[in-house]
């Protein structure tokens, strides 16, 4: 990567990285991915609690990064509701410091935000241009990170995803795993419909638009920055995600697949409100960076095989 074509976003060619969530599924596979790009900084809770502003502006000082990589988020959609405090205090203010904090350095910075920001109403796949109506606590304090990141300007992309899974953490596909273990039956929605996408592919992306805009392929920052939906392909209920998991588990890992019956939401309440249709669509994503995630059935594989490989 030459220094002419970096000089295109005015980052340098070997910039220095700080990633805060590096314990989250995401923020795993950034660490990862992104080794070879220039030195990292990566952080977790126990090193910076990014719910406390003077911590958050020391670290970015500290770390004086030209990409700041946000992973960190608040996500326990359900506790949230009574955590309002807290949940703001992550998915709203902390990305305020962060994004003022890029303003000030020139820096890059990236933000991920949720299909929860929307109220499900759509029948079709919801557009970056769509008004958001978060039905639940965790997805309007995410909207308000958004706003506040947008609002600060900058170099700045904001990636919205949905239904985050991978081969670590808290996610569905390793909680269908584990009750597969414990349970002969399971009663799964089947009135959600929302994109499955792995940590991996979300990673891996953010890994070509950024060294892409270090090589200056997409042009002056007034020509990426910018709110965008990047998922992998396709669309799903959880049920049908279920049904899927079972079916390619037992093929690939020989998982004894429980019997699946489909439920209504309203049979499974929760705390938080969910929506009906969250399905994204990434016709801007390709547009502007040439660039599809895989179908979620193919992410779903991969997923499944690396678990494989580490058994
Ligand atoms: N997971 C999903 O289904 C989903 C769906 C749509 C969008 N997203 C978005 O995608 C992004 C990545 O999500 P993910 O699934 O990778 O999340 P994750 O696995 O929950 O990771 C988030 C990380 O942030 C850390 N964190 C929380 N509070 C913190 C604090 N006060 N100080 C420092 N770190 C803190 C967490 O640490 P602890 O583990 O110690 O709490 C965790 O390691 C987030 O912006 C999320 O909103 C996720």
């Amino acid at each position: 990567m030459s220094e002419t074509s970096a000089l295109a976003a005015n980052l340098p060619a070997t910039p220095r990285i700080l990633i805060a969530g590096n314990a989250g599924q995401l923020g795993r596979e950034l660490e990862s991915i992104f080794a070879g790009v220039g030195p990292i900084v990566a952080v977790d809770r126990e090193s910076v609690d990014l719910a406390d502003d003077d911590q958050t502006r020391a670290l970015v000082r500290r770390a004086a990064p030209d990409i700041i990589l946000n992973a960190a988020a608040y996500t326990a959609v359900d506790r949230a509701e009574s955590e309002r405090d807290l949940a703001y205090a992550i998915n709203e203010q902390a990305p305020r410091v962060l994004a003022q904090e890029a303003l000030e350095r020139n820096a890059l910075l990236v933000h991920y935000s949720t299909d929860y920001v929307f109220d499900g109403s759509k029948p079709e796949p919801w557009i970056e241009t769509d008004a958001p109506n978060p039905l639940n606590v965790y997805g309007a304090s995410k909207l308000a990170g958004e706003q506040a990141v947008a609002n600060i300007g900058g170099k700045y992309l904001i990636f919205r995803t949905s239904w985050v899974y991978g081969p670590h953490g808290n996610n569905f596909l390793l909680t269908m795993l584990r009750l597969a273990r414990e349970r002969d039956r399971l009663s799964i929605v089947d009135d959600q419909v929302g994109g499955p996408t792995t940590s991996v592919q979300l990673a891996r992306a953010t890994y070509a638009i950024v060294t892409g805009i270090l090589a200056g392929r997409f042009g002056a920052p007034q020509d990426w920055a910018g709110l965008y939906h990047i998922t992998c392909g396709g669309a799903v209920s959880w049920f049908g995600f279920a049904q899927a998991i079972f079916t390619r588990a037992a093929a690939l890992l020989g998982v004894k697949a429980p019997e699946l019956t489909p439920i209504a939401t309203k049979d499974y309440p929760t705390p938080a409100a969910r929506p009906r249709n969250s399905v994204l669509s990434n016709a801007k994503l390709q547009s502007r960076f040439d660039l599809q995630l895989d179908p979620w059935q193919t992410a779903l594989d991969e997923t499944l095989e690396s678990l494989c490989n580490c058994a």
